[in-house]
């Protein structure tokens, strides 16, 4: 079977520093396919390798990296592309064409009826399979992304359409669902009985730099609470699944996407020089801080408090599980610490269990501890990235680590509301946590886990 992925957006900036590399490693690992980058940037081939892939890629890659110059306002350009599409699978007999769409949502529909367009005028004498992989965010807003996906469907089955949210390839991911699913001391204390409250953060240090174009169509609540929240959200509350398989994950998760509570808290920002290098002023919100609520027997009243967004201080992403400390009252000691789960994504993958115990040379007192799980020191530090696990199961045809419509849906349903608050907006200083996200802190009585 020969494949091909027919990469839309070829000469952006994720496909520059994450699906090249991505492609580069999986055909050092064996996989075989061909990728033809579409774009506008450059007219040449060469121009295009000299600026979007590393000085040390392998010859056996650059051979399968393929470019053609594509402007897709120019609905002329499927004539040319269909005939180099035509002119790769001449003398096979099993093809399958991959459209990988890694362009603004905006963009969406246009390239899909091109597609549409290149797919019926296609000859040959082969039997031919299709996929079609979409970026996050998938739309919009609810409206569009029913719509996209409309479209979608006229030309492509369901199974043919991969949704991608690239957290759903990151190991920490995968963990979570085996550290609650594979280890029966969680599941006792995994609810609202042990459970205080949850604390996502998601701090970046970088601004929007050579994103801006794409960033300031999006925003924070489009780029990273619509997707990856989200599904973090659903790994840390979700039931079991009946097995570890695509569909009963789904089904789980569908559950608690439903289960989300109207947001009440919610608050957002925008760093101060935002656009000042290139001259705009853009108003999209680059920070928000919120607080959900899940209505579940298992969770409901567990707050999560979640804060994300960029030009931090600090890089910094986890997960913060508080345990309830009832210890301090039935051991009348104030001193006594908190019981809680840290995982730590960034920058490196651990997970902490804190517990209290014993300070040396002390009359009963207690400190807490921490208990660590180092995934690099583990397992050593090769983990694939995310993009090279998300494109591998795309070559693979396995669909497990795509979100579904049904959750895309879902979690669209909950961010609108959040989209329409977006122009209640607060400037922060470059560095800053904004103010915000101290108040809703403060507000709510908890410490961020800093
Ligand atoms: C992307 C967002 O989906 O995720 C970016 O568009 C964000 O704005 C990135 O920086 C974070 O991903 P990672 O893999 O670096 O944690």
């Amino acid at each position: 079977m020969k494949r091909i992925i027919i990469q839309f957006g070829g000469t952006g900036d994720l496909a520059k520093k994450k699906l090249y590399p991505a492609y580069e490693h999986l055909s050092k690992k064996g996989f075989d396919f061909t990728v033809l980058a579409l774009g506008r940037r450059f007219q040449e081939r060469s121009d295009f390798l000299k600026e979007m892939v590393s000085n040390d890629a392998s010859e056996e890659f650059l051979d399968r990296l393929l470019y053609q110059y594509y402007d897709m306002k120019d609905p002329e350009s499927t004539v040319p592309l269909k005939a180099q599409i035509e002119h790769i699978i001449q003398d096979q007999k099993e093809i399958e064409l991959i459209y990988y769409l890694a362009l603004q949502p905006s963009l969406y529909e246009e390239a899909i009826r091109q597609i549409q367009t290149i797919d019926s005028q296609l000859s040959c004498q082969c039997h031919l399979d299709k996929k079609i992989i979409v970026e996050k965010p998938f739309g919009f807003d609810l409206e569009s992304a029913l719509r996209y996906n409309e479209i979608l469907l006229k030309a492509f089955s369901d199974k043919e359409i991969y949704r991608v949210d690239h957290y759903l390839g990151k190991e920490f991911m995968q963990n979570l669902l085996i550290l609650r699913f594979h280890n029966d001391i969680m599941r006792s204390i995994w609810d609202n009985h042990s459970i205080e409250s949850i604390q996502i953060i998601f701090d970046e240090t970088h601004g929007v730099d050579q994103r801006l174009g794409f960033y300031e169509q999006i925003g924070v609540v489009r780029d990273t609470i619509q997707n990856h929240i989200m599904q973090i959200i659903t790994y840390l509350t979700m039931n079991e699944p009946a097995t570890l398989t695509p569909e009963d994950i789904a089904v789980e998760k569908v559950k608690v996407l439903r289960s989300i509570a109207p947001v009440s808290e919610f608050h957002t920002g925008r760093y101060e020089s935002l656009g000042a290098s290139s001259g705009q002023i853009v108003q999209t919100p680059t920070y928000a801080a919120l607080k959900l609520a899940i209505n579940t027997y298992y969770f409901a009243d567990v707050p999560i408090f979640i804060r994300t967004g960029k030009m931090q201080n600090e890089a910094k992403s986890l997960i913060y599980i508080k345990f309830k400390n009832t210890t301090q009252k039935v051991m009348h000691d104030e001193s006594i610490g908190e019981n809680g789960i840290i995982i730590t994504i960034h920058p490196e993958l651990t997970i902490d269990i804190s517990m209290n115990l014993k300070e040396p040379d002390t009359s009963w007192k207690s400190k807490p501890v921490r208990f660590r799980f180092n995934q690099a020191e583990t397992f050593g530090a090769n983990t694939p990235e995310a993009y090279e696990q998300i494109v591998k199961k795309i070559l693979q045809g396995d669909k497990s680590l795509f979100p579904s419509m049904r959750e895309i849906t879902e979690s669209w349903r909950i961010v609108t509301p959040m989209l329409q608050q977006e122009e209640h907006m607060e400037v922060y200083p470059v560095r800053t946590l904004p103010k915000f996200a101290s108040d809703l802190a403060r507000n709510n009585g908890f410490n961020w886990f800093d």
